[in-house]
């Protein structure tokens, strides 16, 4: 396989390690995170492994500055905005919305990070792609180069991310000897779990992806991811016939919508820092985590689950702690 060009950003490989309090909870299941939310402090999570391509193609077409877009607590526009400041590039950032009256949480650090930011009224988002296409123009006349990343960096580049994560955890399941039933991960624009589908088939890895949509639903992903994968294999040429790859989006945790979580979401968020000192945030990862073990409870007590007959389970945790300070009143603190 011919890998693209890509950057050195991430503090790899990341821990794999078993919740050996937490998995107490259940009768003879083992919980196990791969702690991607520790490929960085400011720029951790998901995101860096993605952007270790997108970047490094951003730089192969000689752009100086990266314009990206995402909801105002975006976790990918900080990661990005924080990585430009240390590459040096420029960073605009479209972010959909209204200015809040103060920064908090991730927005703080793109402004910190010197990012310029645009706001979009929601009614208007659907026309960003556009909004970018005229920045990229603006810049152009400018001297500069502009080089756009979709919501997420979720694309056919971005897709290797989760491909070179998924080769990463390979080798951590052979050093622990572990064949876990299932991988677990929050999905919200797709590409983690279309990386994880891809690295999954290339590198033998026998558990299933299972993906818990935190936006949208198992149909909008059915698509998405599929499309980014022909894209992918089409680019790349890669030999991988993705049609065939299986694509499980585990519904019913979303909440009242994207970025809002139901009570319990917030109950499960607090347990696991009580028993493991491991911080989820209400937006993605805690919404996956605590759909995981609501599947894991019910395949115990002889229900229909998407996680029946688990013996061990490997949650990705993403990252998006910075996210949680927004929604502090969650916790009725
Ligand atoms: C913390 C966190 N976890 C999970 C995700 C979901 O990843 P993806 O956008 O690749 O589906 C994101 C971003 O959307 C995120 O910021």
């Amino acid at each position: 396989m011919h890998w693209p060009p890509r950057l050195q950003l991430a503090n790899l490989p990341t821990p794999l390690q078993r919740l050996d309090r937490f998995s107490r909870r259940f009768d003879g299941v083992d919980i196990w995170v791969k702690h991607d939310e520790l490929t960085g402090l400011e720029v951790s999570g998901n995101k860096i492994r993605k952007l270790e391509f997108t970047i490094a193609q951003a730089l192969e077409e000689g752009c100086d500055t990266l314009i990206t877009c995402g909801g105002v607590q975006s976790n990918h526009c900080r990661a990005t905005a924080i990585l430009g400041a240390r590459l040096g590039l420029k960073v605009h950032l479209l972010l959909r919305g209204e200015s809040p009256d103060v920064s908090d949480g991730n927005l703080l650090l793109d402004r910190l990070a010197g990012a310029e930011v645009t706001y979009v009224p929601v009614k208007e988002w659907s026309s960003h792609p556009q909004l970018a296409e005229q920045l990229q123009e603006y810049y152009r006349a400018a001297g500069s180069r502009a080089f756009f990343i979709p919501v997420g960096a979720s694309d056919a580049i971005g897709l290797w991310g989760y491909v070179a994560a998924s080769q990463e955890l390979q080798r951590d399941l052979q050093q622990h000897n572990l064949d876990p039933d299932y991988i677990v991960v929050a999905t919200g624009s797709g590409g983690t779990q279309a990386g994880l589908i891809a690295g999954r088939a290339l590198f033998g890895i026998d558990a299933e992806i299972k993906a818990f949509n935190v936006s949208d639903d198992a149909a909008y992903f059915q698509h998405k991811v599929s499309a980014d994968l022909a894209l992918w294999r089409d680019r790349y040429q890669v030999d991988l016939d993705t049609a065939e790859l299986p694509i499980h989006t585990v519904e019913g945790y979303l909440g009242p919508g994207y970025g809002q979580a139901d009570a319990d979401v917030f109950v499960t968020i607090a347990e696991l820092a009580r028993l493991e000192g491991l911080f989820l945030d209400p937006v993605y990862t805690g919404k996956a985590f605590h759909g995981m073990v609501s599947e894991l409870l019910k395949a115990e007590q002889g229900l229909n689950s998407a996680l029946p007959a688990a013996r061990s389970v490997v949650f990705i945790h993403t990252g998006g702690l910075f996210g949680l300070f927004p929604q502090k009143q969650g916790f009725g603190f």
